[in-house]
């Protein structure tokens, strides 16, 4: 008898991708929605590689209500959801606000009428350490205040949270955990799936592989003047493994009776800060090559550090990271080269 069926909004995704072979490799089944408007239909039979097992996917974008209704209504056995499908660009968000608004709130908005009309009663939400905004106190917690988030993305991700409270308040037969996840970098062990940015990539560790793979030519390195141990910013890298990992134990803990009900917020991090540079050295030692960057200026809207204190999730979720920063920066490097054929 399997598991229950779990619908992934934005499953074609980096983060969705590598939690949809989680979930099966624990014995859901799933079924991927996604208008692959940031992704390719190519990481469906890589998903099927590497878990031998089929995966369903629906090409349906879930600002258009009526579909995603009519999806929901002809598919049976959703148990419950895990939501991924937004856009996630922080500079585009600037110059597209509306657009960002759009897809991430008002997608959310259809998916929560669909679930609650179709009775569909559990919800895993992507949220993100952006919620915090520039903290006060580190590390920051659960229970940390909320911040100013600069950005229609980063503001995207408080609204959706608010409006996920909102609906399981009214609606107490819904239950819902919002993941707040740092900083998801690295690849499957396959090698098989990873990140693609389009375009130049606003993040540091693929702009890192991508300047080894000498697609990119140098990486800047925004800022050493921080109030950190070399100067450069810090934040608390995540595998994207452990990430994924992260969302089997939120489903557990949805369908668990000690769940209360209402909304969960978990802090999906390793609890510990790097710098810049140090990405840098533990990327060069993975590599084996030295990595060309220069230091500019501090980036607009950057923050000086943030990592998690992910001691609720070690509880609660019974979930802690693995990997440590040579896993990802090893794995991400792996990825690149396979994905541009370098040997
Ligand atoms: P991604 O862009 O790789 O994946 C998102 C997927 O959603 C893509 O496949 C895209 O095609 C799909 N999508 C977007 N809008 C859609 C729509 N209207 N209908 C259907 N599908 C749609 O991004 P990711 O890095 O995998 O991020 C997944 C989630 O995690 C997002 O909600 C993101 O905001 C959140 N998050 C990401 C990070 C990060 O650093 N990557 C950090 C914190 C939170
Ligand atoms: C960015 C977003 C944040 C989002 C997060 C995860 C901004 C201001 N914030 O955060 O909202 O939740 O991604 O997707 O964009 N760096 C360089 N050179 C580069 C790229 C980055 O030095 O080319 C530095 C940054 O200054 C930062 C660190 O590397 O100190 C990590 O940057 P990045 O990967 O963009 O993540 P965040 O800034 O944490």
């Amino acid at each position: 008898m399997p598991k229950d069926r779990v619908l992934v909004t934005g499953g074609a995704g980096y983060i969705g991708s590598h939690t949809v072979i989680e979930l099966i490799n624990n014995g859901y089944e799933i079924i991927i929605v996604d208008n692959l408007s940031n992704s390719s239909p190519d990481v469906i039979p890589k998903l099927k590689e590497i878990t031998g097992k089929m995966v369903s996917f629906v090409n349906l974008d879930i600002r258009n209500k009526l579909a995603l209704q009519t999806f929901f209504k002809r598919t049976e056995r959703i148990e419950s959801v895990i939501h991924f499908a937004a856009l996630k660009s922080v500079n585009e968000s600037v110059e597209q606000p509306l657009a960002y608004y759009e897809n991430n709130i008002q997608g959310t908005i259809n998916l929560l009428e669909a679930m609650l009309e179709n009775k569909v009663n559990s919800l895993v939400f992507s949220s993100s350490c952006t919620v915090y905004g520039s903290p006060d106190h580190l590390p920051v917690t659960e229970m940390s205040p909320l911040g100013h988030t600069p950005s229609p993305y980063g503001y995207s991700k408080q609204v959706c949270e608010r409006l996920i409270h909102d609906t399981v308040h009214a609606h107490p037969e819904l239950s819902a955990i919002s993941l707040r996840y740092f900083n998801p970098i690295g690849a499957h062990k396959s090698g098989l799936i990873g990140e693609v940015p389009s375009g130049p990539p606003n993040n540091l560790m693929p702009y890192i592989t991508q300047t080894a793979a000498g697609v990119r030519e140098i990486l800047s390195v925004y800022g050493d003047d921080y109030n950190t141990p070399d100067g450069t910013a810090i934040r608390d890298y995540i595998h994207v493994s452990d990430l994924a990992a992260a969302h089997v134990s939120a489903l557990s803990r949805l369908q668990s009776s000690d769940k209360p009900s209402g909304v969960e917020y978990f802090n999906i991090g390793t609890g510990k800060g790097s710098t810049v540079m140090e990405v840098i050295r533990s990327f060069e030692k993975a590599s084996g090559r030295p990595l060309d960057y220069k230091v500019v200026g501090r980036r607009d809207g950057d923050i000086e550090a943030i990592y998690a204190d992910a001691s609720k999730s070690k509880e609660i979720l019974k979930w802690s990271a693995q990997y440590d920063l040579d896993d990802m920066t090893a794995s991400a490097w792996t990825w690149e080269k396979n994905y541009r054929g370098i040997n």
